[in-house]
């Protein structure tokens, strides 16, 4: 299968796609010539996207997710899932600061906000609904329950489960079943 024609832009200004990852009609790339999609990966419809990305190989961005954060980049491993509906928000308004905030205000009126790129390790789970804030970085093998928040400066663990806001450990996911079939899959797609 290949990517249908995309009604915003021409897939072929994404810095990378390659040939098997799938990108939905309906997907906006604000910043195409920033964005990077690996082998197999599938980026669903009504997602939207407005900063640097990277999604490496066999990893799925469910429908009508939002990755935004300017300047700021979005590094997505392999054998990620991110279901519908997660948001991921490497750059922010500061709610604490008094100033103007928002894309309306001008440049020498706005406040500073708050930037952190985000990077999400391999074979990370996320659930419906998940939200990421500015600088997370998520190891290996974590899996997070429906509507779980991760906030910035959370030092999280390796093949663990997160639920709630805020994100709580809850278990600890085992990691040797899936490495060995991730690796059966690349080898048979060699
Ligand atoms: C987390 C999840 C995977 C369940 O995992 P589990 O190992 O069966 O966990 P349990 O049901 O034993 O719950 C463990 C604890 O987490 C809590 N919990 C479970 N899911 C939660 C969630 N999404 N948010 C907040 N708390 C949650 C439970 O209440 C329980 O709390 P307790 O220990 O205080 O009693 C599941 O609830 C979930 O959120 N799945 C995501 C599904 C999804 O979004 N799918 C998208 C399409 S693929």
């Amino acid at each position: 299968m290949k990517s249908p024609d995309n009604l915003f832009i021409d897939l072929h200004e994404l810095a990378y796609l390659d040939p098997s990852a799938i990108v939905g009609r309906t997907v906006r790339i604000r910043k195409p010539d920033r964005v990077r999609i690996g082998q197999g990966s599938i980026v669903d419809d009504f997602t939207y996207i407005s900063c640097g990305l990277t999604v490496g190989d066999y990893s799925h961005i469910g429908a009508s997710s939002t990755l935004i954060g300017g300047d700021a980049h979005i590094q997505i491993g392999h054998f990620v899932n991110c279901s519908p509906g997660c948001r991921l928000v490497a750059a922010s308004h500061d709610f604490v600061d008094g100033g103007l905030h928002g894309p309306p205000i001008p440049a020498d009126y706005a406040t500073p906000g708050i930037v952190g790129d985000i990077q999400i390790d391999d074979h990370v789970l996320l659930g419906a609904n998940v939200i990421v804030l500015p600088g997370i970085h998520i190891p290996e093998g974590v899996a997070a329950g429906a509507c779980t928040l991760f906030t910035p400066k959370m030092k999280l663990e390796p093949w663990t489960l997160y639920v709630g806001i805020p994100a709580r450990p809850v278990k600890s996911r085992s990691s040797a079943a899936i490495v060995q079939a991730a690796a059966q899959l690349r080898a048979r797609d060699k």
